[in-house]
């Protein structure tokens, strides 16, 4: 089976697997994957990368094509299906290979994660709208904890998928995903500089960009 098949059925077979961390039916697509990476593209220096959540890479492929030969890379992904098809990708692909030696790859939950120096840049494909406000608050936590006082965190998220599930879901999760709101409303309105509408994905997303100054 063609590479990308074979990634796109075992992100559908994760999906089904484990629906609350995966959170998507497919990965992203290239043009979502441009969008999160728009503020690293820019950078002239070298700098520090996480990315948390890569699943099977596609946004990853993007970093790493962006990567010079002194940034480095710290992947962050909870699901051993997904890790190991990372390694192999380090491993086999010339484009990983390319930047092996300055990538790390962590089986952790983001929330146990630690580091000895902070990130330039954070790229989170976290499924939000999944979790509890608790651990939407802790993530959010933790990507402030770990970003440099002038680094830049881009994450996506559905269009208008939080606000339609907060109408029509049931009673219990209305309420869950209303307390997600706040707490994601609260961090946007004090810190989002940039917000990126991508049609080109399955379903379409917003890019929402952050930094300390707002
Ligand atoms: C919506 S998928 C995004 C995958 C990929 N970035 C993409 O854009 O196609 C969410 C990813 O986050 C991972 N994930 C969920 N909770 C996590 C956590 N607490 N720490 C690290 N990774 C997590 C899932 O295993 C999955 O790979």
């Amino acid at each position: 089976m063609p590479s990308l098949l074979k990634e796109y059925a075992e992100f559908f077979r994760q999906f089904r697997a484990r629906y609350e961390t995966t959170g998507a039916i497919l990965p992203s697509s290239r043009f979502l994957a441009r969008a999160l990476t728009r503020p690293l593209a820019l950078h002239t220096r070298p700098v520090r990368i996480l990315e948390v959540g890569p699943g099977t890479g596609p946004v990853t492929r993007r970093i790493v094509g962006l990567m010079r030969p002194e940034d480095r890379l710290d992947l962050v992904e909870l699901n051993d299906q997904f890790v190991a098809i990372l390694r192999d990708r380090l491993d086999s692909e010339p484009q990983f290979r390319a930047v092996a030696e300055q990538t790390r790859l962590h089986h952790c939950p983001i929330q146990e994660f630690r580091a000895d120096k902070p990130y330039d840049f954070i790229i989170s494909g976290l499924p939000l709208n999944n979790f509890s406000p608790e651990l939407v608050e802790e993530i959010f936590d933790c990507f402030f904890r770990l970003l440099a006082p002038e680094g830049v965190l881009s994450y996506f998220e559905y269009m208008f998928l939080r606000a339609v599930r907060m109408r029509v879901g049931r009673r219990n999760e209305r309420q869950r995903l209303r307390g997600v709101d706040q707490v994601v409303s609260r961090y946007l309105s004090r810190y989002r500089f940039r917000r990126d509408w991508v049609f080109c994905n399955v379903p379409p997303a917003w890019v929402q960009h952050l930094r300390r100054d707002g």
